[in-house]
């Protein structure tokens, strides 16, 4: 089975949380990165995709905070789009990829794609408020995927509690 250029991976994901995975919408709070789990391929797309990602956050920041709407509609749509999932990823790269996240992985993925849709929309509306919103909840995407999935990477979250709890 391979992916056609109209199906993206986004909408298998989906199909995949709805057909088959039950997703617990309490999530187990345990660090569980999933870099070691990933074949080197599928790591390496991750992290241009983190890199890049991180370089259109910025830019979206720099675009609120001047109330240049274009600006954050173009790199919050180019969060949406360049989707690690939805780039060149063959049949092979896809079970890997079942084989290495967790349904609650693929769910923040796909939240967080989503998030980033709604704040190029928000843009494109030029409601500068929900773009305040959109982006506050993109950053919260970061820190939640991070320090439950990314703990290798960014120790510091280890043992950091989110928000919320008391100590
Ligand atoms: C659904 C999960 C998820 C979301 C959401 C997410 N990340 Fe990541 N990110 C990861 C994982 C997993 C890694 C570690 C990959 C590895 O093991 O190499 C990572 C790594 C990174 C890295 C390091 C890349 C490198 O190899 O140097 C950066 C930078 C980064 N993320 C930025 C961001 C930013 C900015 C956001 C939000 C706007 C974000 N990420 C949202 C999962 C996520």
């Amino acid at each position: 089975m391979r992916l056609t250029k109209n199906t993206t991976l986004a909408v298998y994901l989906a199909a995949a949380a709805i057909t088959g995975i039950v997703v617990n919408p309490v999530f187990a709070k345990e660090a569980d990165p999933i870099g070691p789990k990933l074949t080197p391929r599928l790591k390496q797309m991750l992290a241009e995709e983190m890199l890049s990602v991180r370089q259109a956050a910025k830019q979206i920041l720099d675009g609120l905070i001047v109330g240049d709407h274009s600006l954050v509609a173009t790199q919050a749509q180019q969060i949406h789009d360049s989707f690690i999932l939805q780039r060149a990823l063959t049949a092979q790269d896809k079970k890997d990829l079942m084989k290495a996240a967790s349904p609650e992985f693929l769910q923040l993925d796909g939240e967080f794609h989503m998030t980033a849709k709604k704040l190029s929309e928000a843009a494109q509306h030029k409601d500068y408020e929900l773009q305040r919103f959109y982006y506050s909840r993109l950053v919260d995407s970061c820190q939640t995927c991070h320090s439950q999935f990314a703990t290798d990477k960014f120790p510091a979250f280890s043992g950091a509690q989110p928000e919320g709890h008391s100590h």
